[in-house]
């Protein structure tokens, strides 16, 4: 049995042989960050101080070869193969919420704009004896439905309402764009409609608000990259930060803007916080026109305390995190989902569902005085 020991953190982990090392990770609640789950976001770097792992299936520029022959590892695309000892890089004030798995119900699906909806879900069952879900804003979770006696459909999708609606009313509220060929997506106004029941499991990612952090706050959308930017934005002024909170909210067609409404309304309550609408093409006369990123990058000539939140596109995301680095913003102050398609072959998450479904206590309804504080 394969043992994990990360000396600085005082941990010795007991694994099994060949098993996925973010997944141990995770499962002990180690504080590492990860984004993409699968080799393409870098986000998941650790240091290998000793033994080997078998890794593979990561992008070059998630890795590149130098740092591979620094011993630094992807965790997240690597096997355990005997005892291995880490260290784990930069994990500030990183929350690690307890993976939890929760049933819940469709009670409202919107059209925000063509092709993407606003999903929202009532959690109707949770485990852990009803504990409240508690996730970080920012973070996101696995959305599974089944479509057969023996298939689930499971995908990653961020939380664009906050912590405290799912803390306080059980409920979570998602941005989806709909591909009439994506497997879960599609489904939406069909498969899933009012009353359907999916599956929850998370929360994941560690791009979520630092609330600790004292500085100017920049969150920047691509196309649904608004829901997790929302989240953050909205808890960080009603958790009362004082210091500039902007919002850039990128995307490709006049068509395409939602949102603009609740960002307005924020403006208004909150004196603090400004945002802007970027348009790509056709950009209107209210909107900025451009790339979001390169607005952000125009706009800001000097980043210094600042953190940088950022989802979306991979595109967008990559680009836009490369240049703030460049620019001298500390890699600890730049937090990035991007939002890659899960590769052909790795849906076995949606077994991991079921393995997980069977492995945990019994779901339960969630606590009624929890809910009712
Ligand atoms: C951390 C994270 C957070 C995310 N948050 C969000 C979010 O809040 N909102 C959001 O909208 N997305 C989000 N995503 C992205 C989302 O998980 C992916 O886009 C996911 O693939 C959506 O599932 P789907 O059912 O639309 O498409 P999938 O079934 O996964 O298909 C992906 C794409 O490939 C195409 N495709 C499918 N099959 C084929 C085929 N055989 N050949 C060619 N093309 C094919 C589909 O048309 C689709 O465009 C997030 C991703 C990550 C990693
Ligand atoms: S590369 Fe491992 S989480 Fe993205």
């Amino acid at each position: 049995m394969p043992i994990i020991s990360i000396p600085t953190n005082g941990l010795e982990l007991e694994a099994d042989a060949d098993d996925n090392l973010l997944k141990v990770l995770r499962r002990y609640k180690v504080p590492i960050h990860y984004s993409c789950k699968q080799g393409e976001c870098g986000s998941c770097k650790c240091v290998l101080e000793g033994g080997e792992v078998d890794m593979h299936g990561y992008k070059g520029s998630a890795l590149p070869p130098a740092q591979r022959e620094q011993g630094l590892i992807l965790a997240c695309c690597s096997r355990l193969k005997g005892d291995v000892q880490l260290r784990l890089i930069d994990s500030d004030d990183y929350i690690v919420h307890p993976e939890r798995h929760l049933v819940a119900e469709v009670i409202a699906l919107r059209e925000l704009a063509p092709e993407v909806f606003g999903l929202r879900l009532k959690i109707r069952y949770v485990d852990r004896d009803g504990e409240p879900f508690l996730f970080s804003a920012g973070q996101y979770v696995q959305l599974s439905v089944q479509t057969g006696p023996d298939t689930l459909i499971a995908r990653d999708f961020s939380m664009a309402s906050t912590p405290v609606d799912a803390e306080y009313d059980d409920e979570l509220e998602f941005h989806i764009r709909r591909t009439s060929t994506g497997a879960f997506s599609g489904l939406l106004g069909s498969g899933i409609q009012l009353g359907s029941i999916i599956a929850v499991d998370g929360p994941m990612g560690s791009s979520h608000f630092r609330p600790r952090h004292q500085g100017p706050l920049y969150a920047v959308a691509a196309g649904t990259g608004f829901a997790p930017m929302l989240s953050i934005v909205k808890t960080a002024l009603n958790n009362g930060k004082l210091e500039p909170v902007v919002f850039y909210a990128g995307f490709k067609t006049p068509a395409e803007v939602y949102g603009r409404e609740g960002l307005a309304q924020l403006q208004r309550e909150f004196n603090n916080f400004r945002f802007d609408v970027v348009v790509e093409q056709d950009a209107g006369a209210s909107d900025r026109s451009g790339r979001v990123g390169d607005v952000l990058l125009d706009d800001v000539a000097d980043f210094a305390g600042a953190k940088v939140y950022l989802a979306g596109s991979p595109g967008m995301v990559e680009a836009v995190s490369a240049c703030l680095l460049e620019r001298g913003l500390p890699a600890a102050d730049v937090h990035a989902d991007a939002f890659y398609a899960p590769k052909p072959g790795l849906s076995l998450s949606a077994q991991a569902v079921v393995d997980a479904a069977e492995e945990n206590d019994r779901l339960t309804l969630p606590s009624p005085l929890q809910s009712e504080i």
